[in-house]
């Protein structure tokens, strides 16, 4: 009798002790791994100029997420609040006081567009770069010289904090940020001409893989929060989402409202906003690209 209790005693100390030890070690082990030093080969892309540039980069920061998460004037906003501890407040990136791009050379803005890194070599842990990697030298300028013309905005705070058990799958791999989800090696996409063609189709679609997968069958976004449903299979297989657009017309028009052709309503997950300020040549493009996907696998 005295001895089990000596036990239950020992349990009751021991317990919480040890889940204390876990938690202190996957706080410390996140935290290391999103201050590593990511160490890449970044080229500059040079500064460009003028009206049509400017107008390129704004349709590009309106149509490809990035006014969705910096806010519309690139002051920073709350992205995501989630009661499970997801708070995500992207940073301003106007040329304001206090903003994140104070400092910035040509270098810093590829490294951070392209590759997922900051200024001193951190990995970006929120910003999906990976959807960005594939943007033409083109593109990429456009997108700068807008966001660099963008009226200053001062002093606004960022912050990223990840719920434990996020920390915990981030630490351990499950969760990849996106400089480990990118292949720095890879030399910028050349320009294809705009037009609805599955090639176009398929520079467009590089904004989707963050979400959809690089193979683009959907599936659990890694670490999001639990109220989040998977990602939809893009591939064109029996009983992908895809069976429902047919048409150019109905894909356009899911992509615009929100709504399936059934009326429906499309998680708010997806980036509508984004997704509406895209003109119909990208979008018939997608639509081409997506019902030209290999079909992975036929469904059992
Ligand atoms: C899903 C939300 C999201 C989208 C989409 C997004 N960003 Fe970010 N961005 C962030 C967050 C959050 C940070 C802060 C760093 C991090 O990811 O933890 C950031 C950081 C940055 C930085 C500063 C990096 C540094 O040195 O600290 C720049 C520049 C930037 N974003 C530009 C862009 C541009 C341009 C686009 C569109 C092509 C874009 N972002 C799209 C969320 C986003
Ligand atoms: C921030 C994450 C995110 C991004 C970025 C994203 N999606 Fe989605 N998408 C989702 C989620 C989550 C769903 C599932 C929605 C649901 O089940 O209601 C979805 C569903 C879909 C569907 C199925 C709609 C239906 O009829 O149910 C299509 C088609 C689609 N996405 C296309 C795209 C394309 C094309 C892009 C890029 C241009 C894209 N998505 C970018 C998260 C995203």
């Amino acid at each position: 009798m005295k001895r089990g209790a000596g036990i239950l005693v020992a349990a009751i100390v021991a317990i919480p002790v040890a889940i204390g030890i876990a938690v202190i070690t996957i706080k410390t082990l996140s935290e290391r791994k999103a201050n590593r030093i990511v160490t890449i080969n970044v080229s500059p892309v040079a500064y460009a100029s003028g009206e049509a540039v400017i107008t390129r980069g704004g349709y590009l920061f309106r149509s490809r997420g990035c006014s969705e998460c910096h806010g519309v004037d690139g002051g920073g906003k709350v992205v995501i609040d989630d009661p499970n501890g997801l708070h995500v407040e992207s940073p301003n990136i106007t040329s304001g006081s206090g903003s994140a791009v104070n400092g910035y050379a040509e270098v810093d803005w590829v490294r951070a567009i392209r590759h997922g890194v900051d200024r001193a070599g951190h990995p970006l842990l929120i910003m999906p770069s990976e959807d960005y990697n594939r943007l033409t030298d083109e593109d990429l300028a456009a997108l700068v010289a807008y966001v660099r013309a963008l009226p200053p905005i001062a002093d606004k705070p960022a912050s990223v904090r990840f719920p434990l058990i996020v920390q915990a799958l981030y630490a351990f791999g499950v969760v990849r940020d996106a400089a480990e989800k990118i292949d720095h090696a890879l030399p910028p996409s050349q320009p294809v001409p705009a037009g609805v063609t599955a090639e176009h189709g398929a520079y467009v679609a590089n904004m989707c893989i963050g979400c959809h997968r690089r193979d683009l069958t959907g599936g659990t976004i890694a670490g999001a929060p639990p109220s989040w449903p998977p990602a939809a299979d893009l591939t064109p297989r029996s009983g992908s989402a895809m069976a429902r657009y047919d048409t150019g017309e109905k894909f356009v028009a899911m992509m615009r409202t929100g709504r399936r052709p059934d009326g429906s309503a499309v998680s708010t997950v997806m980036p509508f906003p984004s997704l509406a300020a895209m003109d119909e040549t990208d979008l018939l493009a997608l639509h081409a690209y997506l019902r030209s996907l290999p079909a992975p696998r036929a469904n059992p």
